[in-house]
């Protein structure tokens, strides 16, 4: 019997490396893509054996139709594109994997602190234009990263990588992060604090949270408020955490230093989008996480979690085990 994998969006074909993987599988898979509309979601969903997710939103609708689904794998760490309660309601297990570019998504975030900090983006530029010399400099006097404070929000995976990097720069590690216990603090030899001690007192304040319910909005005028103007915001967990209008006019006002994003809430951003414009702030395109080695693993582990649904062998990494 023929199974169908739907892939909703990313990889592009032909998707070589899952197509090795389902060779490998024994099995007799059809891989397929749709074409970016909701309605060809719509169509090709529902007779998935197996859907697997990149960036197309995936809500209780869809999944409604999804009938003879034995899984979502979802290309990545973060599953928010995925209505986990209504693919539990349906016994649909969603799968990620949580480990790919745990040192991608770190080092980047390291890289963002220095170019913030040391305001590598603007030297290039000038030094590019024929600028030379230190009088005057073209860009703010920075302050001394040595014994600074660089505050995590969500000491997860990511979040203890970049703590362990942000020691090694003899930066001073803070992290709030409710549901982390006390010995993971202890561990990585930082201090646990509340959040609002946390925004008042660090640098840089670097956020690698999941994008939840709760964490929606976590950042917002209030928050931003609380930061030292000399202070800079690093998002590369997900967009919506931050409230973005509300970074903007800080942004723009000076009431921070700056930021550094991996992630907006509309991606990719329209070409209207203030946040373009802004002199303070340093963007990539949603790349923290990619490496040639991040890519392969990821990819690959991605196809071996539909391979083991699709046999019924357990998973590992079910993020709505919960809800099943
Ligand atoms: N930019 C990228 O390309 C990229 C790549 C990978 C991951 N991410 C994002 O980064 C997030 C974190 O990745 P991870 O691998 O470290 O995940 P993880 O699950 O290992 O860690 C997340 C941590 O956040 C904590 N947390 C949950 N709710 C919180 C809250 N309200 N306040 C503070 N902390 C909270 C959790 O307790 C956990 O310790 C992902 O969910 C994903 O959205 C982005």
């Amino acid at each position: 019997v023929t199974l169908n994998v739907v892939i909703t969006d990313y990889p592009a074909p032909p998707a070589d490396v899952e197509a090795q993987v389902f060779a490998e599988s024994g099995l007799d898979i059809h891989l397929s893509w749709c074409d970016g509309t909701r309605e060809d979601l719509g169509r090709q969903l529902g007779s998935a054996d197996a859907a697997m997710v990149g960036y197309a939103t995936i809500d209780r609708s869809l999944i409604e139709t999804m009938n003879q689904c034995r899984i979502i794998s979802r290309f990545g760490v973060g599953t928010d594109m995925v209505d986990l309660q209504a693919a539990g309601d349906h016994g649909i297990p969603v799968t990620n994997v949580p480990d790919y570019c745990i040192d991608e998504v770190s080092t980047h975030t390291i890289g963002l602190i220095i170019a913030l900090s040391r305001h590598i983006v603007e030297l290039n530029a000038y030094a590019h234009a024929g600028g030379w010399g230190r009088d005057p400099l073209p860009a703010p006097m920075p302050f001394r990263t040595e014994g600074q404070i660089l505050g995590i929000i969500g000491l997860g995976r990511i979040g203890r990588a970049v703590a362990a990097k942000g020691l090694g720069l003899a930066l001073r590690v803070v992290s709030f992060d409710p549901y982390a216990r006390d010995e993971t603090f202890a561990e990585c030899g930082i201090g646990r604090m509340g959040l609002t001690e946390l925004l008042k007192s660090a640098d840089y304040v670097s956020l690698h949270c999941p994008l939840t319910a709760e964490t929606r909005g976590l950042i917002g005028s209030e928050e931003l408020r609380l930061m030292k103007p000399t202070a800079y915001l690093i998002n590369m967990a997900r967009g919506p955490v931050v409230v973005q209008e509300a970074l903007r006019e800080a942004l723009q006002e000076r009431r921070i230093a700056g930021a550094a994003l991996d992630v907006l809430d509309v991606e990719p951003p329209p070409a209207d989008e203030p946040m373009l414009q802004l002199d303070n702030v340093i963007l990539t395109p949603h790349t923290a996480a990619t490496s040639v080695e991040a890519i392969l693993q990821l990819r690959r582990q991605a196809a071996v979690n539909v391979v083991l649904a699709l046999k019924g062998q357990p998973l590992t990494s079910v993020v709505n085990r919960d809800l099943l």
